[in-house]
């Protein structure tokens, strides 16, 4: 394995900014992950992981070793009770064909996640969701590196504390484990999630099949989400807020419409941040190369040649608006380094 210096980040985060890393190491396998470790270790330089870079926005460049997972491989592993099957795929495997490699062979349950840009690795850190879905709902296990304890584990899905786009990997684990594979429980049968109503609005057979449904579920993301590989950008900049429901019926005053979406958790509901922002007008403001993408306001995109502070500072200024109007704090669901 290859430690090399002052590279470029450039072509490997989706928003497209400058960034130059100190030092890179690409990881294909565990030996290469240890030695790695090892070498930051012995220099003292902090580490960053990255996968297909499309949640994070450096603002700066990084002084330590990014280590791009580049770990492939995709096993089926046992069958269990209940027509279910376990597939384990590698760190570095490209998440949207993972998902659709998986439904071709008959194991469903990842539909509704495809054409979410990214890899493996990277999803159980934020808990990837769409159109009701979310990774925490097949995920078995995980294969991580601990640096506090300097060996390989397996995690379970309950100590990985998913909760909405949030897990211990983005939280208090965040600089301790490294993710390398993903295990998932997937169904043999057939059935699917037509939970969130643009789904089942954009389709017209009722009883679709696996690929109808990815199919549909494409053609949603690219309507409203740019293509990372022709505008750079990160999907949903900030969360979507959970307020208390008593908060949620005085805004409701002040706007009426405004949508929100169950929880699970009594009390309390979630709304969309990018229907707040429209209302504000964000909608294809912009700040030198930085823009809110002109279909989706909680979409910022880098026009040409925006840097990471060009994007964070319209972010700022966004959060700062909707803070002022509505009272309500936004979180970047982006990692910014
Ligand atoms: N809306 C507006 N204006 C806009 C965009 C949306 O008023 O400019 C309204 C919509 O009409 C709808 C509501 O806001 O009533 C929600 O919009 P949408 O269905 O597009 O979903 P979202 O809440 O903005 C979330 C996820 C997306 C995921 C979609 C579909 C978060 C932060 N974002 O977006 O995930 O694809 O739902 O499930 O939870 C991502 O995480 O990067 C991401 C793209």
């Amino acid at each position: 394995m290859e430690i090399t210096r002052s590279v470029s980040l450039q072509p490997l985060n989706s928003f497209g900014v400058p960034a130059v890393a100190a030092h890179f190491a690409a990881i294909s396998n565990r030996a290469e992950l240890e030695e790695a470790l090892a070498f930051a270790k012995a220099e003292r330089l902090p580490i960053q992981v990255l996968g297909g870079g499309s949640n994070v926005l450096f603002i700066r460049d990084y002084p330590g070793l990014v280590l791009h997972m580049e770990n492939h491989g995709v096993e089926f592993l046992q069958t269990m009770p209940g027509q279910m099957q376990r597939v384990r795929a590698g760190a570095g495997e490209n998440w949207h064909d993972f998902v659709s490699m998986c439904s071709r062979k008959g194991l469903y349950g990842l539909e509704n996640l495809a054409l979410i840009p990214g890899t493996v690795g990277a999803a159980p850190m934020q808990n990837i969701g769409a159109y009701g879905a979310e990774i925490a709902d097949c995920l078995i296990e995980l294969s991580v590196y601990d640096r506090k304890k300097n060996s390989w584990l397996t995690m379970d899905k309950s100590q990985c504390e998913f909760s909405y786009r949030d897990s211990l990997f983005k939280q208090s684990g965040r600089d301790r484990f490294i993710i390398f594979d993903v295990t998932l429980e997937l169904s043999t049968a057939w059935y699917p999630n037509l939970s969130y109503a643009a789904l089942a609005n954009a389709l017209v057979n009722q009883e679709p099949t696996a690929e109808q449904v990815i199919e549909a579920v494409c053609s949603i993301r690219r309507s409203k989400l740019p293509d990372p590989g022709v505008l750079g950008n990160a999907g949903s900049f900030f969360k979507n807020p959970i307020i208390s429901e008593d908060k949620y019926a005085s805004l409701l005053e002040q706007l009426p419409g405004l949508p929100s979406y169950q929880t699970g958790e009594s009390g309390l509901t979630k709304i969309p941040a990018a229907w707040l922002l429209d209302k504000l007008g964000w909608k294809g403001r912009t700040r030198g190369a930085a823009k809110v993408h002109d279909a989706h306001a909680l979409v910022l995109v880098n026009t040409g040649d925006a840097s990471g502070e060009d994007i964070l500072l319209l972010a700022q200024a966004m959060s700062s608006s909707v803070l002022e109007s509505f009272g309500i704090a936004l979180e970047p669901e982006v990692q910014i380094l």
